[in-house]
C-alpha cells in the first residue's frame, strides 16, 4: 500500500497515507481488513487529486519549443532551466555565446537530451541574427510554440542627462529588436497556436528616478503586450507579460562603475522598498513566466503579471530619492 502511494511522488501524501495507516495498525488486526479497504478508498481519491495537483503547468509545456531571447543568463538561465525540468525543447538565443552553451549543458543536466536545446549565437538587435533565431529553430524543430522575449539592458540616468547613445542602445534591443523578432515569430505561432511572454518591469508604469529611459522602454513593451495580445487573439495566440521586482543579476554590473561594493550596497537598500521585505528570486520570476506560457493560462492575454513582493502597490512614492549607495 505505502509503495503505491509512494509512486505520486508527492511527500505529503505519503505522509497522510503513512499516519493513516500506523493509527489503525494500533488499533489491533481485527480491524486490518476495513483499515485495508478504507486505505484503497482514499488512494483513490488521492490519485484523482494527485493528478491534479502534480503537474498543469509542467504537462502543457512538455515539448514545447521555446525560444528564450537572453537565455544565457540571469531571467533567461533560470527560465530555461525550469523549462527544461518540464520537458519543454528549447532555442536559447544570446549575444554571449559561451553563456547560453554553458546554460545549454545545465538544461541537459536538468533532463534535456542532448537533441532538445540549441544555443543560437545572436545579437537581436541584428536583423539578420533575428532571422537566423527563427530559422535555426524551425529547421531544428520543425515548429514554435512559445517566445520568450527576455533579452533586455539597463542603462540609468537622470533624463535631463541621458546621452543619445544610452537611449538608442535602450531603445534599439529592449523595443525593437523585440517588436522585430516577434514579427518573425508570428506565423509560426499562429501556426501551433502559441503564446508569447515579454519581460516588462515594474517601471512600465511607475515613475523612478534615473530610470527615465529604461522606464520608457518597458512602457512601451506593455503596450506591445496589451496591443498584440488583441490582434492576436482571433488567432488563438497569447501575449502577456511578467513585471518583476528588482532582481540581482548581471543587469545592474555597470550600474556603479564595477565596484561590486556600492552594488551590493545598493542591492541591500532595495530590499525594503520590496513590501514583503527581500528581492524576488529568479525562480520566482521563471514560475511566473512558466505559468503564463502554459495551458493554466490559456483564458489570459494581454495581462502584465508582477512578482514584485507587493512593490507596485506603493506606487509612484515607492522611490521618491534617486537609488544612490
Ligand atoms: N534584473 C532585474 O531587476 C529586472 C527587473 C525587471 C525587468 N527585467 C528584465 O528582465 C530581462 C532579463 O534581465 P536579467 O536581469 O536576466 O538580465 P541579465 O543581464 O542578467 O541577462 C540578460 C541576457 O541577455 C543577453 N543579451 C543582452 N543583449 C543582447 C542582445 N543584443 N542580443 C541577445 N542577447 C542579449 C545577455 O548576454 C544576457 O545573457 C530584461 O528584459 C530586463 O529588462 C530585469
Amino acid at each position: 500500500m505505502l509503495g503505491e502511494a509512494t509512486d505520486y511522488g508527492h511527500p505529503l501524501i505519503h505522509n497522510q497515507v503513512l499516519s493513516y495507516t500506523t493509527k489503525r495498525h494500533v488499533i489491533g488486526q481485527d480491524v486490518l481488513e476495513p483499515t485495508c479497504w478504507c486505505v484503497h478508498s482514499i488512494l483513490q481519491v488521492i490519485r484523482q487529486r494527485a493528478g491534479r495537483l502534480e503537474t498543469p503547468v509542467m504537462e502543457s509545456l512538455q515539448n514545447k519549443v521555446t525560444i528564450i531571447t537572453g537565455g544565457g543568463a540571469g531571467i533567461g538561465r533560470e527560465t530555461a532551466l525550469l523549462f527544461a525540468k518540464y520537458g519543454a525543447k528549447l532555442v536559447l538565443a544570446d549575444l554571449n555565446i559561451s553563456g547560453a552553451e554553458a546554460v545549454a549543458v545545465e538544461c541537459k543536466k536538468a533532463g534535456l537530451s542532448e537533441d532538445d536545446v540549441l544555443a543560437v549565437e545572436a545579437n537581436i538587435t541584428n536583423e539578420d541574427d533575428r532571422k537566423k533565431v527563427i530559422d535555426e529553430c524551425i529547421s531544428k524543430f520543425g515548429r514554435l510554440d512559445v517566445l520568450i522575449n527576455n533579452a533586455g539592458i539597463g542603462r540609468f540616468a537622470p533624463l535631463s542627462q541621458t546621452p543619445s547613445d544610452m537611449y538608442d542602445s535602450l531603445m534599439d534591443l529592449n523595443v525593437k529588436a523585440q517588436l522585430y523578432i516577434t514579427q518573425l515569430a508570428v506565423p509560426h505561432l499562429k501556426a501551433s497556436k502559441g503564446n508569447i511572454v515579454n519581460l516588462a518591469s515594474i517601471v512600465a508604469e511607475e515613475a523612478m528616478p534615473y530610470t527615465g529611459v529604461y522606464g520608457m522602454t518597458k512602457a512601451a513593451v506593455a503596450m506591445f503586450t496589451k496591443t498584440l495580445a488583441l490582434e492576436m487573439a482571433q488567432f488563438g495566440v497569447r501575449v502577456n507579460e511578467v513585471r518583476p521586482g528588482v532582481v540581482f543579476t548581471n543587469f545592474y554590473d555597470g550600474m556603479t562603475g564595477g565596484n561590486t561594493e556600492i552594488l551590493q550596497k545598493t542591492m541591500m537598500g532595495e530590499n525594503s522598498k520590496h513590501p514583503m521585505g527581500r528581492l524576488p528570486k529568479t525562480e520566482e520570476i521563471a514560475n511566473a513566466i512558466a505559468f503564463l506560457a502554459s495551458d493554466m493560462a490559456s483564458f489570459t492575454t494581454g495581462n502584465a503579471l508582477y512578482v514584485d513582493g507587493g512593490r507596485h502597490c506603493v506606487g509612484a512614492g515607492f522611490a521618491s530619492r534617486p537609488m544612490t549607495a
